[in-house]
């Protein structure tokens, strides 16, 4: 009789693994050296919705065996990147918006009417063709779990339509029906946030993990943002915010008083906000490629990490303030200009990222944990921040892939 068995995959010989899990190595990184990885269901290139899912079942020194192997050759490995905040599904392009802010033009957040209106144009498979794009850029550069909010429908219809096909891709959806005010209820702050917390949601529920809201001058105010808030829990929706980005504001305090498990964006916070979220499970969850694209100050992470606040980093991509897939180029902005180590920045683009999502089976290499893989074409991690625009992933392993 024939025995079925699920294929494993070897990744051997390699130079520095970094497990997240201190327990396995050296350090907060756990740093295991002349290491391999055996992954059970370790196809590479797994779609998002395969049946199977990779799975470490251990992690040791070199010369493992299983039935495949890839060789590392003294590279370094580390767990596939956890991007927990993108806004992947839009049409439209706002390079003109960019060049005229490089010019000197303030980024306010209007431009997101722009490409709503765009999205709105666009058919469903004209938008499922653009986030597998994205998505495959997304896994090429390292990301194996990917957050996507809609935001650019701002209807009934196309917010639902919008998560729908963002469902096709990840779990981790999320219903941004409060990004920003659509023209047509320009003057009418009170109604739209009437339907957003009622039929939108509705439509959006079923296809959303998540909600969030835009809480910032010139997007909804603290009242607006907690209704939205409560209406998505009451719903079942876990909850996130969008806040302090383009000023001080209530967004972070808000987002710690109803328990939000993530606040993004975070660039401009006070002593109290830091205070609140070092004393919450609330990650702070910094986006500097959106600080460099709109030419906000960069926070000072020390400020936060050194208060003892969770700190996740994240893509942010979006056609307006951040068109990026990359985390390579946000870690490199966050060592030179946010102050935080290289082992904090990896730690924040893996575990935070994970702690943001809520999620404990991700952002580690630890047996029972997602095989989630990024083989680097470097010997060591560092070499992200110290070789910035280089491509250094030679490979990612698990789901995103085969788009
Ligand atoms: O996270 N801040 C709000 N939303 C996006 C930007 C959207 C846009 O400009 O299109 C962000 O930066």
């Amino acid at each position: 009789m024939t025995t079925l068995r699920t294929p494993t995959l070897v990744i051997d010989n390699i130079g520095i693994l970094v497990t997240n899990d201190p327990t396995l190595g050296e350090g907060p990184l756990g740093i295991v050296r002349d290491a391999s990885v055996v992954i059970e269901n370790g196809n590479p290139g797994t779609g998002a919705h395969a049946s199977v899912s990779p799975t470490v079942i251990a992690v040791g020194p070199s010369g493992a065996v299983a039935d495949e192997h890839i060789d590392a050759a003294g590279a370094c490995v580390l767990p596939g990147f956890v991007d927990s905040h993108t806004h992947l599904v839009f049409a439209g392009d706002r390079a003109e918006e960019f060049t005229a802010r490089m010019a000197g033009q303030p980024y306010d957040g209007g431009g997101i009417r722009v490409t709503t209106d765009a999205t709105r144009r666009s058919s469903t498979g004209e938008l499922d063709r653009l986030v597998r794009r994205r998505l495959a850029e997304a896994h090429r550069a390292g990301t194996t779990t990917i957050e996507i909010k809609s935001g650019y429908g701002l209807n009934i219809a196309d917010e639902a339509r919008s998560l729908q096909v963002a469902e096709q891709f990840t779990t981790e959806t999320t219903f941004l029906g409060a990004h920003l005010l659509p023209a047509e209820y320009e003057g009418r702050s009170d109604e739209y946030i009437d339907l957003v917390c009622g039929e939108m949601l509705d439509a959006s529920k079923a296809h959303a993990k998540w909600v969030d809201a835009f809480c910032e001058v010139g997007a909804f105010d603290e009242d607006e943002c907690r209704a939205v808030l409560d209406a998505g829990r009451e719903a079942g929706l876990g909850l996130r915010l969008h806040g302090n980005q383009l000023g001080m504001g209530p967004g972070v305090q808000l987002a710690v008083e109803c328990g939000c498990a993530s606040v993004d964006h975070c660039t401009h916070l006070s002593n109290a906000d830091i205070e609140a979220l070092a004393g919450s499970d609330t990650v702070a969850t910094l986006l500097p490629a959106a600080d460099f694209s709109t030419k906000q100050p960069y926070i000072d992470a020390r400020r936060l990490i050194d208060a003892g606040a969770t700190v996740a980093i994240a893509s942010n991509c979006n056609p307006g303030s951040s068109y990026t897939t990359s985390m390579s180029f946000c870690i490199a902005i966050a060592v030179r200009e946010m102050n935080m180590t290289i082992d904090e920045a990896i730690q924040a683009v893996t575990i935070g990222g994970a702690a943001a999502l809520r999620r404990s089976d991700i952002g580690r290499l630890t047996p029972g944990s997602a095989g989630h893989v990024v083989i680097l074409d470097a010997p060591s991690y560092h070499h992200l921040a110290y070789r910035p625009g280089v491509p250094l992933i030679r490979e990612t392993i698990g789901p995103l892939g085969g788009f």
